[in-house]
């Protein structure tokens, strides 16, 4: 602010005239648009009493813009000329691509992991999860190797040419684990801090992560609260600071029995895009919870891919184990090595489907 103020007198006499209003807070933001850097200010308060007119006719002030609906940064609104997406660490995330982060769902032995992320190089992969900080129901359970695995992971990922790996972390301490174990290692690899489903209204987490903008965050969705709450949760990242967001679809938790793990909520993938313009994760295992296959000898894992792929996902993240059987965590769900060609084919094809549905709604002139 003072910086901004300081290059421009104009925007000092604006900043003057918004202290004067009462009942009104007001936060600055700035952004690459389309074509230049957009500092948008953000009122926040008794907004009802400001005319539009009268905003627009404050020095300085391109344009005046009433929100009406929560998600005042990462949601879409009309005359928006906010650019699409983020780019990290030399991989694009945005509504219109689709990166695959194939992984560990924990970190066992320093041996897995590099079977994992040998597999990957082989297969061209550049991104990848791996849990470190495992947020467990039972305290007995496994809770993952935290820190004293990052050394490993991050030298491994920097040997076979990892960009990016998705990392959920369940305290704020766990981000200056991350920086320093990447800054001693000096690989270009980069880290998207994943939040995960147990946490995602936990507010003060949010605003942490919110507040540093050198990781991206990868934002799950609440297992059992509804879509608009945990978009919510999404923009407290957003306010604070980190636009660079991700939002991911998990699976809700039902009590209706149902085979699945969790209810394949990627229907949804569409309208978190409309809603917002958050590029779309699915996480396609911790929603079905196992390799089990259809008759076609199809996984579901695969089905429920295909699924969000074709419904215009933009990121997926799925677990892979070399040795399921003897996986800390989540086992049952992971696929096998071996699988990792056809998953990657299969991905493939469902996204040239959906490329293909694009064109074809843009010739019916729906597309925007
Ligand atoms: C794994 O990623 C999670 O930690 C796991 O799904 C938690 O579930 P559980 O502790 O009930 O096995
Ligand atoms: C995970 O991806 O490792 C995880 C714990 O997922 P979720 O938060 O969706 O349960």
């Amino acid at each position: 602010e003072a910086d901004l103020a300081e290059q421009s007198p104009v925007f000092q006499q604006l900043l003057t005239r918004l202290k004067a209003m009462s009942d009104i807070q007001y936060r600055i933001h700035q952004e690459q648009g389309s074509e230049q850097l957009l500092s948008e200010i953000y009122l926040i308060g008794n907004t009802k009493q400001l005319r539009v007119e009268d905003m627009e006719a404050l020095p300085g002030v391109k344009q005046a813009i009433r929100v009406s609906k929560e998600y005042r940064m990462l949601g879409r609104h009309s005359g928006d000329h906010r650019a699409q997406g983020f780019d990290y660490n030399g991989v694009h995330f945005g509504q219109d691509n689709l990166n695959v982060f194939a992984g560990l769902c924990a970190v066992d032995t320093p041996e897995h992991v590099e079977q994992m992320m040998k597999a990957l190089q082989e297969n061209g992969q550049v991104c990848t999860r791996m849990g470190a900080y495992k947020p467990r129901t039972s305290p007995y359970a496994f809770q993952g190797h935290g820190q004293a695995c990052l050394p490993y992971v991050f030298e491994l990922a920097g040997k076979y040419g990892m960009r990016v790996i998705a990392m959920e972390i369940l305290h704020e301490s766990h981000m200056d684990e991350i920086r320093e174990a990447l800054e001693k290692t000096g690989h270009p690899t980069g880290v998207m801090l994943q939040i995960g489903t147990r946490n995602t209204q936990n507010f003060e987490l949010l605003k942490a992560v919110g507040r540093q903008t050198e990781f991206p965050v990868l934002l799950k969705r609440g297992f059992g609260i509804t879509l608009e709450e945990s978009l919510n949760a999404a923009e407290y990242l957003a306010s604070e600071g980190n636009t660079k967001v991700v939002f991911g679809l998990r699976g809700m938790k039902t009590n209706l029995g149902d085979p699945h793990r969790n209810f394949v909520d990627f229907a949804q993938v569409p309208t978190v895009k409309r809603l917002t313009r958050m590029p779309v994760c699915i996480d396609p295992s911790h929603s079905v919870g196992s390799r089990d296959a259809g008759p076609d000898g199809i996984p579901e894992v695969f089905q429920v891919t295909a699924e969000g792929v074709v419904a215009g996902a933009n990121m997926i993240l799925v677990d892979f184990h070399p040795d399921p059987a003897t996986a800390l965590v989540d086992g049952p769900q992971a696929l096998l090595l071996k699988e990792l060609p056809w998953f990657l084919e299969d991905v493939r094809l469902a996204r040239e489907t959906y490329e293909e549905r694009v064109l074809l709604a843009a010739a019916q002139g729906v597309a925007e």
